[in-house]
């Protein structure tokens, strides 16, 4: 694409570049009747339209309110079944974790996704993944998790791949190790350190690796060993913690240095106060609160403590069937106590440092030309609607999507 000037920003709002913690998550600058230049997919300059550098082709948009493109750090988008018998049954009172120790939940989706090829896989979440760009999302977490075994995780991390080609956000792709097997789970960790994650990093089909640390998945000492391979095999590290019980996955995390660690829903006192004195990002899943009734995530009281907040979709069929980028961040203001510009940043340069990239979240020169036209004025509206889609114009690399 030539080098292009956007005009007709009524309003321009966007974080600073790099990750963002405490009050500083607030601090947003707000231009009006802006103007953004791109060139080779990379912003080259943004102030007053006054000020603008004369350039042969501009792009008039028509008076509308541009935010960075949103990054969703966290989802499980791949996945093959339906969890509809599941929130059937949870609605009418079986708690979430009965059924994962029941052998449904997760281990049916597992089951289902097993039994499915990497084409069936690409082909089912494509669309999910079309749905999240369209909310917004112009770089997305994806991880793996599903697999019984070994090839079954291979095939979801190769399916992560092949959708990198399809589609035009920035896709990256995590190993997750979600649930133990029944038996010989000492042996299965084993071999996750020394087969998976070496085999995922030779073949790069992943670029870090989360585990679920949790009373019915893995624990602490578990988590260790793993991370310890992870660290290993030159791979970068998250975790799903605290999500039920505070086991001390978040301490873990901030001890090592994880690039994020997410869900938070039962942290106290210690974790917020481990996760505040850490760089490693603390993620809020608010489809999670809604869907399973559960506590939100104190993200106000993280904030407050100085903690580096980002928040995601966590879309996949059990915990929160939510595709939208932008409905997370909504939902996040309502449920998680955070204000619009701490939602934005959360959304945007923190959610790009719990994926470890820094060249993205913010509209600076510099930053990826990853951006959002808004339909209203007002960037509020980003905030504010709840099912309708206030994105208006989604454009990866200075490019609209819809062209
Ligand atoms: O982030 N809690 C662990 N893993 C997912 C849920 C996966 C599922 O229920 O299928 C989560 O909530
Ligand atoms: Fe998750």
């Amino acid at each position: 694409m030539p080098e292009t000037l956007f005009t007709g920003i009524a309003q321009l709002m966007t974080p600073a570049p790099g990750p963002q913690r405490g009050a500083a998550m607030r601090e947003l600058t707000l231009l009006k009747d802006a103007a953004l230049l791109v060139r080779d997919g990379v912003i080259a300059w943004v102030g007053p339209g006054q000020d603008a550098p004369q350039t042969p082709r501009t792009q008039d948009l028509g008076g509308v309110a541009v935010v960075p493109g949103l990054i969703d750090p966290h989802t499980h988008a791949v996945w093959a079944g339906d969890r509809l018998a599941d929130f059937e049954a949870r609605v009418e009172g079986v708690p979430y974790e009965e059924m994962l120790a029941r052998g449904g939940g997760i281990r049916s989706t597992m089951r289902a996704t097993a039994a499915a090829s990497v084409e069936e896989l690409v082909n089912l979440a494509r669309p999910r993944l079309e749905a999240l760009l369209q909310s917004g999302a112009t770089t997305i977490e994806v991880k793996s998790g599903y697999g019984l075994d070994f090839e079954a995780e291979v095939r979801m991390l190769r399916a992560v791949r092949e959708l990198q080609s399809l589609l035009p956000a920035t896709i990256r792709p995590t190993l997750l190790i979600h649930v133990p097997p029944t038996t010989g789970r000492a042996e299965y960790v084993q071999a996750v350190c020394t087969d998976l994650i070496p085999r995922a990093a030779r073949e790069e089909l992943a670029v870090a690796v989360d585990v679920f640390c949790e009373r019915e998945a893995f624990s602490v000492e578990e988590t260790r060993a793993i991370v310890a391979a992870a660290r290993a095999h030159g791979l970068r590290v998250k975790l799903h913690a605290d999500q039920f019980h505070a086991l001390g996955g978040t301490e873990l995390a901030c001890h090592l240095e994880a690039l994020s660690v997410d869900h938070l829903e039962a942290s106290g006192k210690a974790q917020i106060a481990a996760l505040a004195a850490s760089d490693t990002v603390a993620t809020v899943l608010p489809g999670v609160t809604l869907h399973l009734g559960l506590p939100a995530a104190p993200a106000r009281l993280l904030v407050d403590a100085g903690a580096c907040v980002a928040l995601g979709t966590d879309l996949n069929p059990g915990s929160s069937p939510l595709f939208s980028a932008q409905l997370a961040l909504a939902l996040a203001v309502r449920l998680n106590g955070l204000t619009p510009a701490e939602a934005l940043t959360a959304s945007t340069v923190n959610a790009a440092a719990a994926l470890g990239l820094r060249d993205r979240g913010a509209l600076a020169a510099g930053q990826r030309a990853d951006f959002l036209a808004l339909h209203s004025p007002d960037w509020r509206d980003l905030t504010y609607t709840l099912g309708l889609n206030p994105v208006r114009d989604v454009f990866v690399g200075g490019q609209n999507l819809k062209e």
